[in-house]
């Protein structure tokens, strides 16, 4: 069976036909769009379907989100020397490098506007210009790309072309949330210990009861937070026997909490508005600090006993308003439409929460 099974553990209807899509794509040299949820296994994928095209050359990624925008145009297609101060050699970019092999480009969405042209001309010619290059090179690629977020959204907005999408999207492939698969959790968490094990012999066993409880939580993070759990689970239960109350007390830290502690939980939340004010940036969205999506909320009442709903929606609204006033500068008007809300409609709720603006000494005052 290829490693594919080895790779990308689970054996679940949805895990079934992403291998299946995987091996039907794979020896071909058409353009795959891995989408899925942060942590789902997308770059995983990305190598399964090197590993199963049987391409001679490397696979070769790119993060286009982790590298900045300046630098990446001559990181994919390389530049001449002298092209820029400091380009003291002529040097061969990750397109060059992955000739005869894979491209992977990671997080798609992230890449400028005007990288985007150039990596529609070089999946069109074939071919690609390196930074302070007049010649046209030739390059042999098969390219993979992933992202987390909607990209039709971003056409929408004008962040990404439509005419790349549509030159990306041929093969798309859509990686399941771990929730939607979770009878794959025992076999992916067996092949994780099975692997440290050399570095480990001291493992934690997991009882059925434990494998029930992991099953029924909504892993919001998927794969890559269970990943974190069986690592909280090696260091707090060494060499012991894992029981579902265990699990729900101690692994996924869910217990109910008293209203002091929320509170101290909103103070927390709120003082440390720079990051929420960053997701609203839209820069490495869902990896700062993703909020939790609606569905995530669906399985509340199998870990905790109840939620004071109007509170708890009350926070929520909080937190996103003095976020939207801190990224506006104190500006209501601003401040209202990056919550589609009227201004009226804000300077109330301001009024009932006693939220203030923020203060700015370099901007004048609003006329309210
Ligand atoms: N089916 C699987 N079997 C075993 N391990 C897996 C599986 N899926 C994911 N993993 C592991 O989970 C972690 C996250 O996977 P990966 O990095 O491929 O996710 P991703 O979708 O690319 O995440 P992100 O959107 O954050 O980049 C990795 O350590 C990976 O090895
Ligand atoms: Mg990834």
């Amino acid at each position: 069976m290829s490693g594919l099974d080895e790779l990308i553990v689970g054996q679940s209807a949805p895990m079934r036909e992403v291998k299946r899509l995987i091996e039907l794509a794979a020896p071909s040299t058409t353009t795959i769009l891995v989408q899925g949820e942060t942590g789902t296994g997308k770059e995983l994928v990305a190598r399964a379907i090197h590993n199963l095209s049987k391409r001679k050359g490397k696979l070769v990624s790119v993060n286009c989100s982790a590298i900045p925008a300046e630098l990446l145009e001559s990181e994919l297609f390389g530049h001449e020397k002298g092209a820029f101060t400091g380009a003291d050699k002529t040097r061969s970019g990750r397109f060059e490098m992955a000739s005869g092999g894979t491209l992977f480009l990671d997080e798609i969405g992230d890449m400028p506007l005007s990288l985007q042209a150039k990596l529609l001309r070089a999946l069109e010619n074939r071919t690609i210009q390196r930074v302070g290059g007049g010649n046209e090179v030739e390059v042999d690629f098969r390219l993979v790309c992933a992202t987390h977020q909607n990209i039709e959204g971003d056409i929408e907005s004008g962040k990404f072309r439509a005419d790349l999408f549509y030159r990306i999207n041929v093969f798309p492939i859509t990686v399941p949330a771990l929730a939607s698969r979770s009878v794959d959790i025992p076999a992916i968490l067996t092949s994780m210990l099975r692997s440290e094990k050399k570095d480990n012999n001291n493992q934690p066993v997991f009882t059925d009861g434990a494998h029930a409880e992991m099953m029924r939580y909504p892993w919001p993070g998927n794969v890559r937070e269970l990943r974190n759990v069986l690592e909280r689970a090696c260091l707090l239960f060494p060499g012991r026997q894992i029981e579902q109350a265990d699990v729900k007390n101690n692994l996924l830290r869910i217990k109910v909490p008293d209203p002091i502690e929320e509170q101290e939980a909103l103070w927390a939340a709120t003082s440390n508005l720079d990051s929420v004010a960053k997701v609203s940036e839209g820069k490495n969205r869902g990896s700062e600090m993703p909020l939790p999506h609606p569905s995530h909320y669906q399985d509340w009442f199998s870990f905790f006993d109840d939620i004071d709903l109007r509170r708890h929606l009350q926070d929520v609204e909080i937190v996103l308003i003095e976020a939207a006033l801190l990224k506006s500068d104190g500006m209501i008007s601003a401040a209202a439409d990056s919550l589609k809300l009227r201004r009226t409609t804000l300077i109330e709720k301001m009024k009932k929460f006693m939220i203030e603006k923020p203060i700015n000494a370099n901007r004048p005052p609003e006329i309210e």
